[in-house]
């Protein structure tokens, strides 16, 4: 299995924008350039507990010499993002894997349609500074609650008012939710349609463009709901150094079928983004369901936590 560089960071100064949520700014401690990274990437932070948590950079890519990311207290997650308001202090140095990008723009686009919900803002504000720059055509629908619960609303307020920008507020009423397929409109040559948000959020947008090429709809996702799919199919495990063959029914991970037989696969985040659980497979095609790997590590490896199997069977090299 491969193993990932890590970069240190120090907190250098946190923003409140909303009342759950925070942003940090990261630099390097030695005074460092920071690594290179585009509109819609990620950092996967390794937490003093051993958990692994993705948050967006949420600031200008051209910037080199910091990182802002931006976290929202979720009293009854998991416990990442509490222990990110609990541990990331001024001062503090952190460790994360270097930016990746599972969520880019596409380069080639005549007009970009982003959709954000909630503190799906994030890779969003990200992009909306690339987009700016590079004086590219676009438009971006911010779904919230409240105008209080919107970060970043200096941005997207004055991105509002140069006509660039749309905010939907439904005050929690799910009958006051905006029309996703109005908003996001016709699949047109050159148009891409980006989304990042809550589950709920992501359905919607996921119903709403059904019928766009696939090549032009763009999903973040930092749940792990959204990397099961319907029509998932039972599939086949040959393991390549004793030749024993294991079964990955409908409901299970190919993580848990090879745990149950014995094999002491890593983990961190277990939603297919951070690349520990990347093992190198030999035979057949995996459905890669990560944000994690690159296209060339694809050739190679698959992610056990979340991906699977388009042919009948996989011959993983273990
Ligand atoms: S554990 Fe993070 S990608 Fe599988």
């Amino acid at each position: 299995m491969l193993s990932r560089p890590e970069i240190l960071l120090q907190i250098a100064e946190i923003e409140v924008l909303t009342p759950r949520v925070s942003a940090y700014r990261l630099v390097s401690p030695h005074g460092e350039r920071l690594p290179a990274w585009s509109a819609g990437a990620h950092l996967n932070f390794r937490l003093p507990s051993g958990r692994a948590r993705c948050y967006s950079l949420c600031c200008d890519p051209a910037n080199k010499a910091e990182y802002w990311v931006a976290v929202q207290r979720e009293e009854n997650g998991e416990g990442g993002s509490l222990e990110v308001a609990e541990t990331f202090s001024r001062s503090v140095v952190v460790r994360a894997d270097p930016p990746r990008n599972g969520f880019p723009l596409a380069e080639n686009g005549q007009h970009h349609v982003l959709m954000s919900g909630g503190i799906g803002i994030t890779p969003v504000i990200a992009m909306i500074h690339h987009l700016k720059r590079s004086k590219a055509s676009y438009f971006v629908h911010v779904c919230a609650r409240s105008l209080k619960e919107v970060a970043f609303r200096d941005i997207i307020q004055a991105e509002v008012a140069a006509g660039r920008a749309a905010l939907h507020l439904d005050g929690n009423d799910p009958a006051r939710r905006p029309d996703m397929a109005a908003l996001v409109g016709t699949a047109a040559a050159g148009v891409h349609a980006y989304a990042c948000g809550p589950a709920g959020f992501l359905k919607a947008f996921n119903r709403a463009t059904e019928s766009w090429p696939r090549e032009q709809v763009h999903v973040e996702s930092f749940t792990p709901e959204a990397r099961q799919a319907e029509g998932d199919k039972p599939f086949s495990v040959t393991i390549a150094s004793t030749g024993k063959t294991i079964q990955v029914s409908v409901g299970t991970t190919l993580l848990a079928a090879l745990k149950a037989d014995g094999h002491d696969i890593a983990t961190s985040c277990r939603q297919g983004i951070c690349g520990s659980c990347m093992v190198p497979y030999l035979d057949g095609e995996p459905d890669h369901r990560d944000q994690a790997l690159t296209d060339d590590e694809r050739r190679d490896f698959l992610t056990v936590c979340c991906s699977r199997a388009r042919s009948a069977s996989l011959t993983l090299d273990l």
